[in-house]
């Protein structure tokens, strides 16, 4: 409906077939995309520079007061004259009653662009609400063929979360959970096929341990109870006593009994661990059902905790679902092309020796088969990549996982490269984040995500329960303290560039002042009760007079609004929650700050309903950011 009004008020925007000359160009769900094509076409006359180039250098800004977009004139690689001259002449040409923007400003080499107010509003009020959950969503962008609106979707794998059965869910897998969660969303509305995969910890010694725990100490009630906890229990117990046992064999080798030692470590839990974990590569189905009911029930577990993420996956792989047979097959292919050597009886990926100078350094020598054939945590990441690429056929595939494993990372795909298989290296990239601080608990042992998850909730549930009057209105005040809870953890972890660490902290998370997950959900609790109070009907809103919104609060609010789904689009490029969240605070200032000047209540009728409809396009955008970064709007607190 919105863009329609646009195009009528211009001679020169033709839409059909956009893509064919502007690749880029999605004016069907972004109006800023609109401007950016008339733009090209008054600036191609003035210019005589081609469209192709104009286009790509129209720019989103950094501030409203900076334009609406913005061009920097060097990037139009005119030859003999100074750009600043330039500027001011192509200024001096622009059109004055062009219909929808006015006479660029230049300040030294930039010319900012605004957008006339009235065809603005006309048209991005109304596409807002016409679009409603789906402005900002740009389904063309997934296309293989741009051109082809009805052709195939490209597709995506996002690997994210993958914690280890047993052991602490800890910020690291926070994090990758938080940081995965939002770039499977981001693709999905930019209309990739999204396949979301949680590759569990789940296989290795570690686990013919965990099974011995259990043959030992386990209690059936309880593991049905609470898996995690009990299995993490029994993790903690077998590992104090292997650490026992490590000792013991130290202080009697150190006393020169090594025989004695020796028998201690061949009967020793390690040894057995080892042996059962054998068992279970063996496939010997005792073992691997017990294992697996372990597996099962701690993904249950885990499911649970992931909905109130709003978060789920399409598949839980894990390094057990490595098949042997794949590992087998990709060794030997190492061995044939030479990427594989033998060193002290294992077998290394030496790439000191493979990639020439600094890089092959800073790769190093890693392991993939020990000395008695066993498989390692990289081996395993090296099938998983290629079995994933037969299976899904992959354009992309995004791992999220913490910068500790920058090295792993790379080291997995420069191998899969040097296979042979640099197409497919190609398509892999991983996405890295810092650490978090000071989360651990009082105690200083681990903390688990629900105990967490559950202490913030406890936390904004005290505070709500502090104005009594608004606290008896809301139907469900622990679900509703436990999503702000939620939503405070992650404003904070995505507030900031992912590779920076941040400290955990409880007090200024929670808080309404400041940019902080209570605050956006306050922001967009109030309009909603804003809308709730006035109860004018979505038909009259849809027949308001815009043109009475003149007033410099509605103009920029209005402005802000329109920049969301360009907002979409470039965090496609940065992969950053903080380009989102960097959006949606200056939109609820911009909009908290216009309440008093654009009041509903005692203001004219028809006045009414156009400021009802612009905050109701506010309502909108505040709530698909919120839900793109994984976050439940509510609308009461
Ligand atoms: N489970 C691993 C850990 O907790 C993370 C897995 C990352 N993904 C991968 N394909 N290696 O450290």
């Amino acid at each position: 409906a919105g863009i329609d009004h646009l195009v009528k008020l211009t001679s020169d925007l033709k839409l059909d077939n956009v893509r064919e000359t502007f690749p880029t160009a999605y004016p069907e769900t972004n109006p800023v995309d609109v401007y950016r094509i008339h733009l090209t076409n008054v600036l191609e006359k003035i210019t005589g520079v081609d469209r192709k180039i104009i286009y790509p250098a129209l720019q989103w800004t950094q501030g409203l007061d900076k334009g609406d977009v913005m061009m920097a004139v060097p990037a139009l690689r005119v030859k003999g004259k100074k750009p600043d001259e330039l500027a001011k002449e192509w200024t001096d040409k622009f059109p004055e009653d062009d219909p929808l923007i006015s006479k660029p400003v230049v300040t030294a080499v930039h010319m900012s662009f605004f957008f006339k107010t009235e065809p603005l509003t006309k048209a991005v009020i109304p596409l807002i609400r016409s679009l409603g959950k789906t402005y900002g969503n740009n389904p063309a962008m997934g296309l293989k063929d741009p051109k082809n609106p009805d052709g195939e979707r490209k597709r995506i794998i996002v690997e994210f979360s993958s914690p280890n059965i047993a052991k602490p869910f800890h910020a690291g897998h926070l994090r990758s959970t938080i940081i995965g969660g939002f770039i499977a969303n981001l693709y999905e509305l930019a209309g990739w096929d999204v396949v979301r995969i949680n590759y569990l910890g789940d296989w290795g010694k570690q686990y013919g341990l965990l099974a011995l725990a259990f043959e030992r100490y386990g209690d059936e009630e309880a593991l049905n109870k609470d898996p995690i906890n009990h299995l993490f229990n029994l993790y903690v117990r077998i590992n104090a006593e292997i650490k026992e046992e490590e000792d013991k064999v130290k202080a009697l080798k150190a006393e020169g009994k090594d025989a004695e030692a020796a028998q201690l470590v061949e009967s020793g839990l390690d040894e057995q661990a080892r042996k059962y974990f054998k068992k279970m590569v063996d496939g010997d189905e005792t073992a691997l059902k017990q294992w697996r009911r372990f597996r099962d029930l701690s993904i249950t577990r885990y499911q649970q905790t992931y909905a109130r993420l709003n978060i789920h996956f399409d598949s839980y792989s894990g390094e057990s679902q490595v098949p042997e047979s794949a590992m087998e097959a990709a060794a030997r292919e190492m061995e044939a092309k030479g990427i594989s050597t033998e060193s002290d009886g294992a077998r290394i990926v030496d790439f000191t020796a493979l990639v020439p100078g600094k890089e092959g350094k800073r790769l190093e020598r890693p392991i993939i088969r020990k000395k008695d054939g066993t498989a390692l945590y990289l081996t395993r990441d090296i099938s998983e990549l290629l079995g994933r690429h037969e299976k899904y056929n992959y354009d992309q595939m995004i791992y999220v996982v913490a910068s500790q494993q920058d090295l792993h990372l790379k080291q997995l795909f420069k191998i899969v490269e040097l296979m042979g298989h640099k197409d497919i290296a190609a398509k892999c990239q991983h996405i890295n984040f810092g650490m978090v601080l000071g989360m651990s608990t009082r105690k200083g042992t681990v903390k688990f995500l629900d105990d967490i998850l559950r202490d913030v909730g406890d936390k904004m549930h005290e505070v709500m329960r502090k104005n009594d009057d608004k606290y008896s209105q809301v139907a469900n005040p622990e679900a509703t303290a436990d999503t702000l809870g939620i939503s405070s953890v992650m404003i904070q972890d995505m507030t900031g560039k992912r590779i920076n660490n941040y400290t955990f902290n409880m007090d200024a998370m929670t808080s309404f002042e400041g940019d902080t997950g209570p605050y956006l959900q306050y922001a967009h609790a109030r309009v909603c009760s804003i809308e709730r109070r006035a109860a004018i009907p979505a038909e009259e809103l849809a027949k308001a007079d815009l043109s009475l919104l003149t007033e410099p609060h509605a103009i920029n609010l209005v402005r802000a609004l329109s920049q969301w789904p360009d907002v979409v689009q470039n965090t496609l490029k940065t992969l950053e929650p903080t380009t989102v969240v960097i959006y949606l605070f200056k939109l609820t200032h911009v909009l908290s700050s216009s309440y008093d000047g654009l009041r509903i209540v005692g203001a004219e009728e028809e006045v009414r309903k156009a400021r009802m409809a612009l905050y109701d396009a506010a309502r909108i955008v505040i709530s698909n950011g919120m839900r793109l970064l994984g976050l439940s709007p509510v609308e009461r607190m």
